[in-house]
């Protein structure tokens, strides 16, 4: 049967947008055409990361006092420097950096947006040749517009995103992005080495049957926690279990596979770390924002994850999110409705 489908790339598609929005000022556009460039340099890196000495430890620790990979510093630099040459970004934050970086030129200080990153997510994972990925967060600044970011641009709520996406590098490389109009993807067209529209109009599945959770910790997780995520392994009228379980590591590829087929993804609060692994500002509300968006929920098990108003750009959340359905359930167990 022959397919009749137009193929539309990122760039024709954002323009189209535009298109609807007479008075845009095309910085947006912009700002995710040079993410997509950006990710497709770390794309090519990642696919010859077998082949060349570039796996291994950069022999350097990140912030947050783990090992950084040297693709992880590529990524980095890549998304710095599209951001700080392009026309629309006055400052970033990346999960690889101490600091945010305020590019403080003429016409970054004109720039209305910011935006934050985490360049290599599961990079523990380049090694074994498992989906790793790109998460970044854009806001409207609220500084004043002429002069240089500063850091309240940055610690807004997570409500205030006006754009968010991710980039898997996995068994095709795809961008997912979401504006308040809706999430959209796009695989990357190697042949032609364009972002193609293949995920029109995303939307996740009220529920699903994947459970995704490090069950390493099960033992450290509070007790409704431990009780939800049992039900989840059982004939559970509640949950609706039993789920397949499904985790990977690398959360890009986890949250992608729950938003398409629908599911719940748990990083959950420890004894030892209470508030979980993940990053708020990096990884939680980019997710957050993505998943709402498409008809899903996010929450630290007792707010809801774009509420939560950040005090520095490094902290950290126990971390829910996936199909409405499953999370309402969940939901039930924080606050022992569900008992
Ligand atoms: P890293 O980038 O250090 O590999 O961390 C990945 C993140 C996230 O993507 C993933 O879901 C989670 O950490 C996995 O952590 P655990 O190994 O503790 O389950």
């Amino acid at each position: 049967m022959a397919i009749n489908r137009i193929i539309q790339t990122l760039d024709e598609f954002t323009i189209q947008q535009l298109r609807d929005f007479p008075q845009a000022t095309g910085e947006l556009s912009s700002l995710l055409r040079d993410m997509g460039l950006a990710a497709k340099r770390v794309h090519v890196e990642v696919n010859k990361a077998g082949l060349v000495d570039i796996l291994g430890d950069a022999g350097t620790m990140n912030v947050q006092g783990e090992e950084v990979k040297k693709l992880d510093v590529f990524a980095n630099n890549q998304f710095v420097g599209v951001l700080r040459h392009g026309i629309s970004c006055a400052g970033i934050g990346s999960e690889e950096l101490d600091d945010i970086v305020v590019f403080d030129d003429e016409i970054s200080n004109q720039s209305k947006y910011v935006c934050l990153f985490d360049p290599l997510d599961g990079s523990s994972n380049i090694d074994v040749n498992v989906s790793i990925g790109t998460i970044f967060s854009v806001y409207r600044r609220v500084s004043e517009l002429g002069k240089p970011a500063t850091a309240a641009d940055f610690l807004q709520p997570g409500n205030m995103q006006v754009a968010a996406g991710y980039m898997i590098y996995g068994s095709s490389t795809m961008m997912v992005y979401a504006t308040r109009r809706g999430v959209n993807g796009f695989t990357l067209d190697q042949s032609i080495g364009e972002f193609t529209l293949s995920h029109p109009d995303i939307k996740c599945p009220e529920t699903g049957k994947f459970y995704s959770v490090n069950h390493g910790n099960f033992f450290q997780f509070e007790q409704a926690v431990k009780e939800y995520v049992t039900g989840c392994q059982k004939k559970d009228k509640t949950t609706g279990g039993p789920y397949t379980q499904r985790y990977i590591g690398s959360m890009v590829a986890d949250v992608h596979r729950n938003l398409i087929k629908g599911g719940i993804f748990m990083y959950p609060g420890t004894v030892d770390k209470p508030n979980g692994k993940l990053r708020l500002l990096y990884e939680c509300n980019p997710f957050a924002f993505i998943v709402e968006k498409a008809g899903g929920k996010a929450t630290d098990g007792r707010q809801r994850i774009l509420d939560i108003q950040p005090t520095e750009v490094h902290q950290r959340t126990p971390f829910f999110i996936g199909s409405k359905l499953m999370m309402d359930e969940l939901e039930g167990f924080m606050t022992g409705e569900n008992k």
